[in-house]
């Protein structure tokens, strides 16, 4: 195999100069758990915090997690266990210690999430109710509402949000999309363009300056023809990053969900998403036929961990001729159905589904990225004065494959540890304001290529890859980025395409240079695990002093001590 081509960047998307400026201590960009919690938290010791989110506060991934949020609550289970079992899940390729953080900061987080007023389904003696998901050797997932747990995370800490609304030390801009990553001449990250469709003051293309910023963005899930993220989830803050010369690490993993429910062909955009938690009170995958497989396939059946269940899946729709399974819930009954999994039963009646007397049909479909900006234990990145926090990071605890509910509580933990050295170092005097420098522009791939974007991701960087098809895709995306017009009118829809073509550029070289199939990477033709020749991230930098803009990508030997 070849390498490919070196991926060429520009540093900054065309855009109008700013016509506004808003100054901040810190620049929090995105709304979701790691969004609020971080701003939340700042806001209690730091003079001005800046939150912009794209559309409304709630319009992020969080609002959709239906299963719950991971963590050892319960008295026979331990942290060590849930370690395990996390370490189990990332495929060998998790940070031990980021994953130590994660399991014994959590608990505790979770009940000050509770305590601000998040409100988790409880038992008649009034215990949190926890069930159990893939990968998952307890019951471990606090979930709310059911099935509306990020929707219950979201509302608790909104209002939170909304009672300090009138405090001059927060700012909320909403509709603000993030173009660029402000730096300085030394290449302190400084703000960040910012495009508000608003009224008055802050409205078009400004300059939102601050001492550090987070990045708390969420995923790129709109890079795939279908996916069970929100419209907003195109990468805009993993790609922005990327241009300023970010080190992103793990691109390659993205997780498929097993259980999205499947629509028919084509179908695309945001799908609705059947919790792998209806697995975990029971429900079977079957085939077409109404065979149940799994139980052959890992001794963890229907609940093994979400890559080899949905490889699982693939496996059986190739073998069968068919483009979806079903899961067949049906035996848990009407009543525990409709009180347990109110969102998911509703939707699938929407669409002329019943679970209660039908099986459910399913195949996998984007859900996650495992990968994203590189980050240390306190969430900093390779930029001096950036953090990245919740999906758009990459801490390490995820691995090869995110063990199932893990993200709240990755988005949760860290957006705390990030507040805590934000704290420090303002207090201390690090990170003074400076003044932004460098400019640039480059073509703008037109939004109307946008469904071409996803259909080369979907054919040739799906759950099952190959060094033909992620070639086939690279060369094809190539050709897409020759094929931009200088002319593409600066605005969302471009933006927000170039990104996913930035993006699907890195992730698809990352894609084609990994040999070997592990976690949400998988290989027809290198289907094993090669631990001699993978035990190792790629991490994908642009150097922003190389004038070529090209995009280095790095080995990095998974030994060596993490730094961002
Ligand atoms: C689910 O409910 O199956 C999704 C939970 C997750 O992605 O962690």
């Amino acid at each position: 195999m070849h390498d490919p081509e070196p991926v060429t960047l520009p540093r900054f998307l065309t855009s109008p100069s700013p016509g506004w400026t808003a100054e901040a201590d810190v620049l929090v960009v995105g709304s979701g758990i790691a969004g609020l919690t971080c701003a939340l938290r700042l806001r209690e010791h730091v003079d001005r915090v800046l939150l912009v989110t794209k559309t409304g506060l709630s319009a992020g991934s969080t609002t959709w997690a239906q299963g719950g949020i991971a963590a050892a609550l319960a008295p026979e289970d331990s942290p060590a266990e849930h370690l395990e079992d996390t370490l189990v899940a990332g495929v060998g390729l998790c940070d031990e210690a980021a994953v130590e953080v994660l399991v014994t900061e959590g608990p505790s987080r979770v009940h000050e999430l509770i305590a601000l007023g998040a409100r988790f389904d409880t038992d008649a003696t009034g215990e949190i109710t926890l069930t159990r998901e893939g990968g998952h050797h307890r019951d471990r997932i606090a979930h709310a509402g059911g099935d509306a747990t990020g929707a219950e995370i979201s509302r608790a800490l909104i209002a939170q949000l909304e009672a300090v609304r009138a405090d001059p030390g927060i700012e909320i801009i909403e509709n603000a999309l993030v173009v660029d990553l402000l730096t300085s001449e030394e290449g302190r990250v400084c703000g960040a363009s910012v495009h508000v469709i608003g009224e008055g003051e802050v409205d078009g293309v400004g300059a939102a300056r601050a001492r550090a910023v987070v990045l708390a963005t969420g995923g790129l899930g709109q890079i795939y023809s279908s996916t069970t993220n929100p419209p907003v989830a195109t990468g805009d803050g993993m790609a922005a990053a990327l241009r300023a010369g970010a080190a992103l690490a793990d691109l390659e993993f993205v997780q498929f969900h097993p259980t999205v429910l499947h629509l028919g062909q084509g179908a695309s955009g945001q799908q609705p998403l059947v919790s792998e938690a209806v697995r975990g009170e029971g429900a079977v995958l079957v085939d077409a036929d109404g065979e149940a497989f799994m139980a052959g396939v890992h001794p963890m059946a229907d609940l093994a961990p979400r890559d080899v269940v949905a490889r699982a899946i693939l496996e059986r729709m190739a073998a069968t001729g068919t483009d979806h399974v079903y899961l067949d819930a049906r035996h848990l009954g009407g009543d525990f159905l409709e009180e347990r999994f109110p969102t998911i039963v509703a939707r699938c009646r929407e669409l002329g589904i019943d679970p209660v007397s039908q099986p459910i049909p399913v195949a996998p479909a984007q859900h996650y990225a495992s990968g994203g900006v590189r980050t240390d234990l306190r969430g900093r990145t390779s930029l001096p004065g950036l953090y990245a926090c919740g999906e758009v990071s990459c801490t390490g605890v995820h691995g090869a494959n995110r063990l199932a509910s893990n993200s709240l509580l990755e988005g949760l933990v860290f957006a705390h540890r990030i507040a805590e050295d934000l704290v420090t170092r303002l207090a201390d005097g690090q990170l003074p304001p400076t003044d932004p420098s460098g400019e640039g522009s480059d073509a703008l791939l037109d939004a109307r290529h946008r469904a071409e974007v996803q259909e080369t991701m979907t054919r040739g960087v799906g759950p099952l890859r190959s060094g033909e098809s992620t070639a086939q895709a690279l060369a094809s995306l190539a050709a897409l980025a020759q094929t931009m017009e200088p002319d593409a009118e600066p605005g969302p829809g471009s933006w927000e395409t170039t990104n996913l073509l930035h993006l699907g550029r890195a992730l698809t070289t990352g894609a084609h240079l990994r040999e070997e199939s592990r976690g949400g990477h998988v290989r027809r033709d290198h289907p094993d695990r090669d631990d001699e020749g993978w035990s190792a991230h790629l991490v994908h930098v642009r150097d922003p002093h190389d004038p070529t803009g090209e995009v280095a990508v790095i080995m990095l030997d998974t030994d060596l001590a993490r730094t961002p």
